[in-house]
């Protein structure tokens, strides 16, 4: 029996076993390849995509028990087949170096952004704990989400 998932709106089917991490199947079998694979151990954040609207490291969740949820992965979060708010705003405010980091990045700060309008600084640091850049200070990333939030 294979597994049945639910990827940015579509109804996919994988017959990998039931504990492989969700992260393989997305980039492996669904070609999916925007969440990356970095630390596999849940503290980089690279791999991170919404699970039922929450960002969740992929690569620590077994694909089993992905069934049955909504999943979106940072290729799902684009806004009428462009770029969304906050990916706008990464770029306006040239945040991005080697953008490894920058899949998992947009989708914590995309459910910021959506979820909680009014977030200040420190609500995006601690949206951003998850997330690690071993490239750019923080700081460019925060403005970059204040101007989503300022500009949605
Ligand atoms: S690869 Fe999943 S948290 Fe780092
Ligand atoms: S831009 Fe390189 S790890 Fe963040």
């Amino acid at each position: 029996m294979g597994l049945s998932l639910t990827v940015n709106g579509d109804h996919l089917t994988s017959t990998a076993d039931p504990i492989t991490p969700l992260i393989d199947i997305l980039r492996e079998e669904f070609h999916l390849t925007g969440a990356k694979p970095v630390c596999r151990e849940g503290f980089c954040g690279a791999c991170m995509v919404l699970i039922d609207g929450k960002p969740t490291p992929s690569c620590l969740m077994p694909a089993a028990l992905a069934e049955a949820c909504d999943i979106r992965t940072v290729e799902g979060l684009a806004v009428n087949g462009g770029l969304n708010p906050i990916q706008v705003a990464l770029e306006a405010c040239d945040a991005v170096q080697c953008g490894m980091c920058f899949p998992g990045m947009v989708v914590s700060l995309t459910h910021l952004v959506t979820t909680r309008p009014e977030a200040t600084r420190d609500d995006i640091r601690a949206a951003l704990t998850g997330n690690i850049c071993r490239c750019t200070g923080y700081e460019r990333i925060i403005e970059a989400a204040l101007l989503a939030l300022a500009t949605t």
